[in-house]
């Protein structure tokens, strides 16, 4: 009976082993633990979704750099539920990660799990999106994010051809206004990009918003989901736009942009005698690139994940060696508790005439956007 028993746990051991191992060569760290064997040890990746490609290519991307610079790694996403993310954090704090590279889902939620990682002593860097209300982060990791709202707003400006900004200017055309998630700190940097480029024309009255609905409190999408900006632009079609035409939507992000085409398209738009209006989005995600090819999304921002995987990869092997990581803003990103020293990349606007740019930089292949 009791030799039974012991040759059970033995098989149970050697089973635990098993799938241990086949966690650790389950693609790119995979999303469960990993045995703790690399000489750097091993890294968190907190990503908050799999709903979204990008963050996919984010997490995978730095795994792999990761690993590349000797380190293992432990990816986990939260399917954007805040409570998921903080308990993955709390595990890899638990489990001794070396370093925790965060990209938020909430980013006002993590002061306490991040205080947690501190007394553990265990550095924490920002991806993408800026982590606030806690002195617990150590470096920031993302794209000038006002630039990429002025890219968007620019581009509606040129391509509505809108000329300079005056009373009197260029006949009055329609916009609506569509932001990102208000818990993302980065909502407030793409609107406010965006709008210092639109509002002098709003001012002007060369752009109208129908909707009158020019806040960005009344703008938001939550969690950036597609089918939440698709009722609000079926709302704002249907109560705004009766004998009207809607010229430009301004999106802060593709998989919105998708949700607000579908609305139009629903509407009667995109046909010769109604064309869809301009619409702009953010991150060129393979389903929107190829809309832009196909003529309905109009434009997108593209952020190479592969080097914002490279940079936060570069800060966390300096912190973990002792060494200051390079950094390039030193002013802009207070998080309420202190200024984060920021590297920050910069973003290309895209639209039909430089999707090629995608496959020179080998983001897609030429077979993908076909
Ligand atoms: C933001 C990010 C954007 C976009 C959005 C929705 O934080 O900066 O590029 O990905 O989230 O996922």
């Amino acid at each position: 009976m009791h030799h039974t028993r012991i040759l059970s746990s033995a098989a149970l051991a050697a089973l635990l082993v098993v799938s241990l191992t086949a966690c650790g060569q389950e693609a790119r760290g995979g999303s469960r633990y990993k045995a703790d064997t690399g000489k750097g040890g091993t890294i968190g990746l907190a990503m908050p979704t799999k709903s979204s490609e990008r963050w996919i290519a984010d997490g995978q991307n730095m795994a792999e750099q990761f690993q590349k610079a000797g380190y293992e790694t432990d990816l986990q996403f939260g399917d954007d539920k805040v409570e998921n993310q903080i308990a993955q954090l709390e595990n890899m704090i638990t489990k001794g990660r070396k370093l925790l590279v965060v990209a938020a889902i909430d980013g006002s939620a993590l002061t306490e799990v991040l205080q947690r990682a501190h007394d553990a002593g265990i550095p924490v860097i920002s991806y993408d999106r800026l982590i606030l209300g806690t002195p617990n982060v150590d470096y920031y990791a993302s794209f000038d994010n006002e630039r990429v709202g002025e890219l968007e707003g620019t581009y509606i400006v040129d391509k509505l051809k809108l000329g300079a900004p005056a009373k009197g200017g260029s006949a009055a055309k329609h916009i609506e206004l569509f932001a990102g998630s208000p818990d993302d700190n980065n909502t407030k940097y793409f609107w406010n990009g965006a709008m210092k480029v639109l509002k002098p024309y709003l001012a002007s009255g060369q752009l109208v918003v129908r909707s009158k609905q020019t806040r960005l409190n009344q703008a938001t999408t939550l969690r950036w989901d597609g089918g939440t900006a698709q009722k609000r632009m079926d709302d704002l079609i249907s109560k705004n736009y009766g004998d009207e035409r809607v010229d430009a939507v301004l999106s802060p992000y593709d998989g919105i942009s998708i949700g607000i085409i579908s609305a139009l398209k629903s509407a009667g738009y995109g046909s010769k005698s109604q064309p869809l209006p301009v619409v702009t989005g953010q991150d060129a995600e393979l389903a929107s690139v190829k809309s832009i090819i196909g003529g309905e999304q109009t434009q997108t921002v593209f952020k190479d994940t592969r080097k914002l995987a490279a940079q936060a990869v570069a800060m966390g092997d300096a912190v973990l060696n002792g060494k200051k990581p390079q950094v390039n803003n030193t002013t802009d990103y207070n998080n309420g508790k202190k200024t984060v020293p920021s590297y920050l990349l910069k973003p290309v606007s895209i639209d039909k005439s430089n999707t090629q740019l995608l496959v020179d930089e080998g983001y897609f292949t030429a077979g993908q956007l076909k």
